[in-house]
């Protein structure tokens, strides 16, 4: 068909401007967000991160050796607030989860661990044992939707701690000491946030004194004072959440860099679940 000219033009005319009026309000407000997005996310493969710091039974003047038994079992499941399409800058705490445990083998504390956690005789007196803690731990996570009813991961997810004791050492000491498997849900990959810490402060120039603990973090990352007490557990790990959050918003991509290693050995661990006192 062919259009008489003085029909084509204005109609053509017409569409242009109808369609300039219809991109126009459009590209001024996204272009720029668009581009902040991008610039002040990073790609986060995560979906979640446990965060978990365990207290433990122990003697003055003996290390990391010694059969520790976890007496308090906290977890704060973080999650993304903000991620689109992977890219995420903001975590949040979507519930916690919060015990002490009951030692078994060394049932009373030393002063030196109670000065030292702040944790009471009674506290873990009244407290579940750890097989039934897990049990606890494992309603908690099938309840938030991290695992599926059979156990199975149903959100992407990692442990993560400070340092690499607490799941790779202290659970499996405690496994171990308990008698049963460590879950597949508590094995697997881990995240030292510690080291995470480390690395994106030697990435930006900054120089890394001392052991880093988690009030030394706080201070490199411009972030306020530790809230609470520290080695109490729950008070540890909500300081570690703020790290985590801190990070998430310098763009730092948050994901394991920690292998838990569950047939790790300690030379006082006997035949099934003895504790050999004279390799302690
Ligand atoms: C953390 O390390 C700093 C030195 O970097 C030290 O002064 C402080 O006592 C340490 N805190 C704990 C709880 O060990």
């Amino acid at each position: 068909m062919n259009w008489p000219l003085w029909v084509g033009l204005p109609l053509l005319v017409l569409l242009y401007y109808a369609s300039r009026k219809r991109t126009q309000p459009q590209s001024v407000q996204q272009v720029p967000s668009a581009v902040a997005t991008s610039a002040l996310k990073a790609k986060q493969t995560y979906d979640a991160f446990l965060v978990v710091d365990v207290e433990a039974t122990c003697e003055e003047g003996k290390n990391f050796a010694y059969p520790n038994e976890i007496i308090e079992f906290p977890v704060y499941l973080m999650k993304w607030k903000d991620r689109i399409g992977g890219q995420a800058s903001q975590l949040e705490i979507a519930a916690e989860f919060q015990t002490f445990v009951q030692p078994t083998w060394r049932p009373k504390l030393s002063k030196f661990c109670t000065d030292l956690t702040s944790i009471t005789q009674e506290q873990v007196d009244a407290a579940p044992r750890f097989p039934e803690v897990l049990r606890s731990l494992r309603a908690f996570l099938v309840e938030h939707g991290v695992l599926e009813k059979t156990g199975k991961r149903r959100l992407k997810f990692c442990w993560a701690t400070d340092g690499p004791w607490d799941v790779a050492e202290f659970v499996v000491k405690q496994a171990f000491i308990s008698q049963i498997p460590v879950p597949d849900w508590l094995a697997g990959e881990a995240l030292d946030v510690r080291q995470l810490v480390r690395n994106h402060l030697a990435s930006n120039s900054k120089t890394v004194r001392g052991n880093l603990n988690i009030s030394a973090q706080l201070g490199a990352l411009g972030l306020p004072p530790f809230v609470g007490r520290e080695h109490r557990g729950s008070d540890d790990a909500q300081n570690i959440c703020r790290i985590l959050q801190k990070l998430a918003t310098e763009q730092v991509p948050i994901r394991p860099n920690l292998h838990i290693n569950l047939r790790r050995r300690w030379a006082w661990m006997g035949k099934s679940g003895q504790i050999l006192e004279d390799k302690i």
